[in-house]
């Protein structure tokens, strides 16, 4: 890390909502293809219990962003810290290590298998009875599939059901309960989980959006639509042309001035607190 990363790191990027230690601090995190700047010096913490949305024009770097904290992409430069300890991301096994899982849009169901088996696939149950050889076992998966989706605040559908007759909203809960089946997660990261769903869909997202954070993850959302960032969001970061602009609460800013600062990449004057400029 560079002097000008540890004198940045020092500083905080944005306001904790209740003086918690950020579980993730980025600073200087840059991400250039050839001469071009994808994310430039980027400084964000993100906090326990919070759902931190990030908003940008197309293009404004926030899949890059999201990508080098999920270990898809190595950063040119800049530093992540987990609670205060830097640490390399090379691959998203890395990232599960620290605590960090990325709900990615396909979401990798096998449409065939049911909710239970798309849950444990890969690590399913086994019973032995004696004498016999291991079997599958259903039982103990329906189980444990049912109790992960009350204990997570999930809407619960029909665990013996094939995914593929499942609505949207449920397949989210489906690759959410998959994600979290047995890692120790921290932060919970989706690029645009209401994408391709319609309203009532989109709800569930938002309502399960919600029941995680109560049970203390963090969250990072990436959303377009402004809508559901003020529904869920409890702060806000901004991205424009690569760089961040700045990381406000969402009691702080109206709808028609976070759509100026998107468009316009400046903050308004009553938030000038709130820029990460200062930090890079
Ligand atoms: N593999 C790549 N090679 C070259 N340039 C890239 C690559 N990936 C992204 N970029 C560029 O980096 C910039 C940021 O892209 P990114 O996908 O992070 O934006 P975004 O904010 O997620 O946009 P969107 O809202 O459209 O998803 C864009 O100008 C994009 O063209
Ligand atoms: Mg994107």
């Amino acid at each position: 890390m560079s002097a000008a990363d540890t004198q940045a790191a020092s500083k905080a990027a944005a306001p904790s909502p209740d003086g918690a230690a950020p579980f993730l601090s980025i600073r200087g995190l840059t991400k250039t293809y050839g001469g071009h700047i994808a994310n430039n010096q980027i400084n964000l913490d993100v906090y326990p219990n919070e759902v931190l949305a990030l908003v940008g024009d197309n293009g404004a770097g926030k899949s890059t962003f999201i990508k080098m904290i999920s270990g898809v992409l190595r950063p040119t430069l800049g530093s992540i810290r987990i609670d205060g300890r830097e640490v390399e991301m090379n691959s998203p096994k890395d990232a599960r290590a620290a605590g960090i899982e990325t709900l990615y849009q396909n979401l990798a169901l096998v449409d065939v298998f049911t909710v239970q088996e798309n849950v444990f696939m890969g690590r399913e149950l086994q019973r032995r009875i004696a004498g016999l050889v291991p079997s599958l076992d259903h039982a103990g998966m329906r189980r444990r599939t049912e109790a992960l989706f009350d204990e997570l605040g999930l809407p619960k559908p029909d665990m013996t059901r094939p995914v593929r007759s499942l609505s949207g909203g449920q397949r989210q809960a489906v690759g959410i309960a998959r994600l979290l089946l047995d890692a120790d997660v921290r932060l919970i990261i989706m690029d645009e989980p209401m994408a391709a769903l319609g309203v009532e869909e989109s709800r569930v997202v938002l309502d399960f959006i919600q029941r995680l954070k109560e049970r203390g993850y963090a969250v990072l959302i990436i959303s377009h639509n402004l809508d559901h960032v003020f529904q869920i969001a409890d702060r806000i970061a901004i991205l424009k042309n690569g760089r961040m602009i700045g990381a406000v609460r969402r009691d702080e800013v109206e709808h028609d001035a976070l759509v100026h600062t998107i468009v316009g990449g400046r903050l308004p004057p009553h938030l000038a607190h709130r820029s990460a400029e200062h930090l890079s």
